[in-house]
């Protein structure tokens, strides 16, 4: 089974958004990944809900809407209602972070959590059946086109490990950050069933070729 391949609009031409949208879904990605930055969680700033609302009728794919903000409470319902399908919050902006992924369960909504490189897998033992995604970042998140940090990968297997042995097979890990070909791999082979790539994709003079070797790289070594 090959990866899930999401490719961030961070990367793309912002002057012409829905037709790099199409183009992504075209080269047969996965899902759109959409970065939302408030300049308070992260030092950048980005797009909002009425953003996602215009994607939505540029594309069938999932929109994976990455939330980098701070009180991501606050802006659940506008994003559900814009047409996000996941819905991801950080582990690091949510005070009651069992009560924020209930919320977005409630709204109807696949609800995601995303760990900075330098926080612990273990912060999410108590919310394990609440997740269907869990966005394990390879860069300090904030800006596209950094260097993907290795130390990640044994957080990728212990996560799949501790999903797993609570019986939430289910739930996706996903990697964001510094994905490549060569950096696919190895989070693939840790356990990711999904890479979040801007630069790799975006940035690349074909796009087919770029999704098609983020897929195929991985397609002997990915679990599920
Ligand atoms: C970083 C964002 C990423 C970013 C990835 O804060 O969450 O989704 O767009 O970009 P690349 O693949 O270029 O590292
Ligand atoms: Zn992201």
């Amino acid at each position: 089974m090959s990866l899930l391949v999401a490719p961030s609009i961070l990367s793309a031409d912002f002057s012409r958004l829905g037709e790099e949208v199409r183009r992504a879904e075209n080269a047969q990605a996965d899902w759109i990944h959409v970065d939302v930055m408030d300049g308070h969680f992260v030092p950048n700033l980005t797009i909002g809900a009425p953003v996602v609302k215009s994607l939505r009728g540029c594309t069938h794919l999932p929109l994976d809407v990455h939330l980098m903000i701070t009180d991501p409470d606050r802006y659940l319902s506008d994003f559900a209602n814009a047409g996000a399908d996941y819905i991801t919050v950080h582990q690091e902006a949510c005070t009651h972070l069992q009560r924020t992924l209930a919320h977005i369960r409630s709204l109807g909504k696949k609800a995601g959590v995303a760990l900075n490189p330098a926080t612990s897998e273990e912060t999410l033992r108590y919310v394990l059946q609440d997740l269907d995604l869990v966005l394990v970042m390879s860069v300090n998140p904030g800006f596209g086109g950094q260097k993907f940090i290795a130390e990640i990968l044994p957080k990728i297997e212990r996560l799949r490990r501790m999903l797993d042995e609570a019986g939430n097979q289910a739930a996706k890990i996903s990697v964001d950050g510094g994905i490549t070909a060569a950096t696919a791999k190895l989070v693939a082979q840790s356990g990711a069933s999904v890479v979040v790539a801007g630069n790799s994709v975006y940035g690349a003079p074909d796009i087919n070729k770029a999704v098609s070797e983020l897929k195929a790289q991985a397609a002997e070594t990915v679990r599920k």
